[in-house]
């Protein structure tokens, strides 16, 4: 069969790699994991019981069930104060990411994406037959504006950013969210804001770009936050004409988010997970206070992730060695174009972090 160049033009080579290698280790001490390690609160399966109990299992309204459409738009605006911002409901932040990008971006288009990035964001660019336009935030994972500004051509149709962030738990500070926003606007290209790890930002009050640009797209969902990772649920907010595409796209790709579990998600609007966040600060907090010394690691202030130096070797050989030692991370290569990091989830029990720390005070020295 001969497969479209879209689908050949995207290289998943990487993660393959470490799946095989995970694959081969039987009981390994795992922080590769990029979801929450709690399971989805109770209220929220009991929530989605009774949805699927009451019928409510066709299809629901593109755009998402009215009570959680009202429920979302009522906290943007109270947050926002926007006169033009309208939201809906998608299928998983995801599938916001998807439609943003396909009403956005046409081919030879090009999207300015801060590397190290979540890999779906250059795969999706790609897809929608753009062209991801790299710049590289290391060595603190902050923005240069003067390289963002500098890497705008004609063609540049969408920058995407992401505070809390993955792979680096990077958290940027009011003033390159403003910077950013403000560039954005000037030069008349979307910023689209990725804000599924806001609620885990553990030395500072959560800041949206949308604050200082209006017309920022915003793209959230309840996968970290409550745990939610395969009900498929999240919402974009955005001004009014940008929405609608995305709706009538969304209406013929997706067709609407899982209609249960957006009763579900609703439940979840009301369930405080305060808890867990002090709980994800206090493993930052140790996992920090454990590998401080022996390895240099930037900008931890949010989700659960930190990306670390490799202390010798690439990111690569670094992991090899690592996955030896049955200690399951990710090369940063697999986020980056550069191989010289890894990343280390700790959204984990504490017992596998002491594991975890005990193998790479170890691996440290070589
Ligand atoms: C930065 C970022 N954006 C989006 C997603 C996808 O989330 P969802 O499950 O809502 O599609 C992830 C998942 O890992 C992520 O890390």
């Amino acid at each position: 069969m001969n497969f479209s160049t879209r689908a050949q033009h995207i290289d998943a080579s990487g993660i393959r790699k470490v799946f095989d290698l995970a694959a081969t280790m039987s009981d390994p001490i795992n922080l590769s994991i990029g979801q929450p390690h709690f399971d989805t609160p109770g209220v929220i399966k009991q929530a989605i019981h009774q949805a699927i109990d009451d019928g409510r299992n066709a299809y629901s309204q593109s755009q998402g069930v009215k009570p959680l459409i009202e429920r979302i738009q009522a906290d943007v605006d109270r947050e926002l104060e926007h006169d033009d911002r309208r939201a809906f409901i998608c299928s998983g932040t995801s599938g916001g990411l998807m439609l943003s990008l396909m009403v956005l971006v046409d081919p030879g288009d090009e999207v300015i994406v801060f590397d190290p990035y979540f890999v779906m964001y250059k795969h999706l660019t790609t897809l929608c037959g753009g062209k991801p336009v790299l710049i590289d935030t290391y060595p603190d994972f902050r923005i240069d504006l003067d390289k963002v500004r500098s890497a705008i051509t004609p063609r540049t149709k969408a920058i995407l950013c992401n505070s809390p962030a993955n792979p680096t738990g990077a958290v940027l500070p009011d003033e390159d969210l403003k910077g950013l926003a403000d560039l954005a606007a000037e030069k008349g290209i979307a910023l689209i804001s990725d804000e599924i790890y806001r609620a885990f930002q553990y030395d500072s009050e959560f800041v949206s770009p949308a604050k200082w640009n209006p017309d920022t797209i915003v793209i959230d969902g309840f996968s970290k936050t409550y745990s939610m990772t395969g009900h498929r649920v999240g919402w974009v907010h955005g001004p009014e004409a940008v929405i609608q595409q995305m709706i009538k796209l969304q209406q013929f790709t997706f067709v609407c988010a899982p209609h249960p579990m957006q009763w579900g998600a609703l439940a979840a609007c009301d369930f405080d997970v305060s808890d867990h966040v002090v709980d994800y600060r206090r493993k930052r907090d140790f996992m920090l206070a454990e590998l401080g010394d022996q390895y240099d690691i930037r900008n931890a202030g949010g989700a659960f992730y930190l990306f670390v130096k490799a202390p010798w070797g690439t990111g690569t050989e670094f992991v090899k060695k690592a996955i030896e030692h049955n200690l399951l991370i990710i090369p940063g290569n697999v986020f980056s174009e550069q191989d010289t990091h890894f990343r280390v989830s700790y959204a984990a029990d504490d017992a596998v972090l002491e594991r975890g720390v005990e193998v790479l005070k170890r691996l440290a020295t070589g």
